[in-house]
């Protein structure tokens, strides 16, 4: 049981801790403290300082280059007040320039504790805790209507990303069977103005998929073989955050069925598992390669399979694909060579293995949105004598999805 000075606090979901009710503290005249015990740098605090004479005073964005402050920026004297109303405190600060600036202590404190979550020129930016699946847990894909897409009610909107967010993907339902009708969708979801909001590609704005060449592009996708779980064009730069897969034609009846899988758990796995080779498969860039399609050029991209925040250690991207290759560099320890080939080995095993995988039909009209950073995608081979399988891709990025998130959230705040 916990003393009721303390409230429990949750990030991300999985972790939770106790905080202290004890305000920021001022140790000494010139050490500012958290209640976590941390001493807040001088120049972390100066660059919060929201005073006309450091930023504008409309956007909250700074006024000057960070070489103008001095380098040995100090704290002359520090002072906690009550104001704001509600028992929120203020705290003072004069500085060894002779500047003074006057902080909101709930703000530091919220931001210290979680950088990801509390930001400056818009105080909430936290996106939804992710909730990590596998071929159970995530067996119903949150399904949602085009037509409320069309009337794109603040709520409908921020359902429909959370759940992009959240889980990594959603499906789209009763979307019209036109040529490039996701262009629209992606413009409807992401709010971006004037243009399209997809990312072209060497594969055109969108790509069609069926049993055949898409024009004079090859691929493995075109073609009916069963397509292993991998994620797109981990051979660009950047790779596309967003991928928006629209079923205009599904006469499969035996085959064909798509597959997801979800690249955070299967990559926490192995974390949880094996921490060196997880470690391994975040430090080593990879090389990814594709030769654009119709061999005209070269797509090269160097980047690990796994991708990590340095700061927090979170989980921000996974790569996969065999067919673009993802070779190892030949590097010098025979050890290590030994110890990444068998944590790919391990990974790779658990991306294709039925533990992880989620089969579903996409139908006529169903448009699929996947997080291409995190969820792989696949689908089981196909008979193209059954009846036509025509599905149509393209890209978004990942602020389009994150954008229109936030912008939800803030109307019905508002
Ligand atoms: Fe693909």
């Amino acid at each position: 049981m916990l003393p009721p000075q303390m409230l429990l606090r949750r990030i991300d979901g999985c972790a939770a801790w106790p905080l202290f009710q004890r305000q920021i503290s001022v140790v000494a005249g010139t050490k500012v403290m958290t209640r976590s015990n941390r001493e807040l740098h001088p120049l972390w605090l100066r660059e919060r300082c929201a005073g006309p004479a450091s930023v504008q005073w409309e956007t909250v964005q700074p006024l000057h280059q960070p070489h103008e402050l001095p380098v040995d920026l100090k704290i002359t004297s520090a002072r906690v007040r009550p104001g704001g109303g509600g028992g929120a405190q203020l705290m003072s600060v004069t500085f060894s320039d002779g500047h003074t600036s006057v902080f909101g202590c709930d703000a530091l404190e919220a931001e210290s504790e979680d950088f990801f979550s509390h930001g400056i020129q818009q105080k909430d930016i936290a996106l939804p805790n992710i909730h990590l699946w596998d071929a159970n847990s995530g067996a119903a894909v949150a399904r949602y209507s085009y037509d409320d897409l069309e009337r794109g009610t603040p709520k409908f909107m921020l359902d429909l990303t959370t759940s992009l967010l959240k889980d990594g993907h959603a499906i789209l339902e009763g979307v019209p069977c036109f040529d490039k009708e996701l262009m629209s969708v992606a413009k409807m979801i992401s709010g971006f103005h004037g243009g399209s909001s997809v990312r072209p590609t060497n594969w055109g704005e969108v790509f069609n998929v069926r049993s055949i060449p898409d024009g004079d592009l090859k691929d493995l996708a075109y073609t009916s073989e069963r397509l292993y779980p991998h994620v797109d064009n981990p051979y660009r730069d950047p790779n596309p955050g967003f991928q928006l897969l629209h079923a205009l034609e599904n006469e499969c009846t035996s085959g064909g069925l798509s597959l997801a899988v979800d690249g955070f758990a299967v990559a926490g796995r192995l974390r949880h598992e094996n921490p060196e080779w997880f470690e391994l498969l975040t430090k080593v860039a990879s090389r990814w390669e594709n030769d654009g399609g119709d061999r005209s050029t070269a797509m090269v991209h160097f980047a690990p399979y796994i991708q990590i925040d340095s700061t927090s250690g979170r989980i921000v991207q996974v790569r996969y694909s065999p067919k673009s290759g993802g070779y190892f560099p030949a590097l010098s320890d025979p050890q290590m060579m030994e110890n990444l080939y068998a944590a790919r080995r391990q990974y790779s095993q658990l991306l294709d293995s039925d533990e992880y995988a989620v089969h579903f039909k996409l139908n006529k009209g169903d448009l699929w949105i996947f997080n291409n950073l995190r969820v792989l995608h696949g689908r089981s081979e196909f008979n193209p004598n059954e009846g036509a399988r025509f599905f149509q891709g393209g890209y978004f990025d990942m602020d389009a999805v994150t954008g229109a998130y936030f912008r939800a959230k803030y109307k019905l705040a508002n």
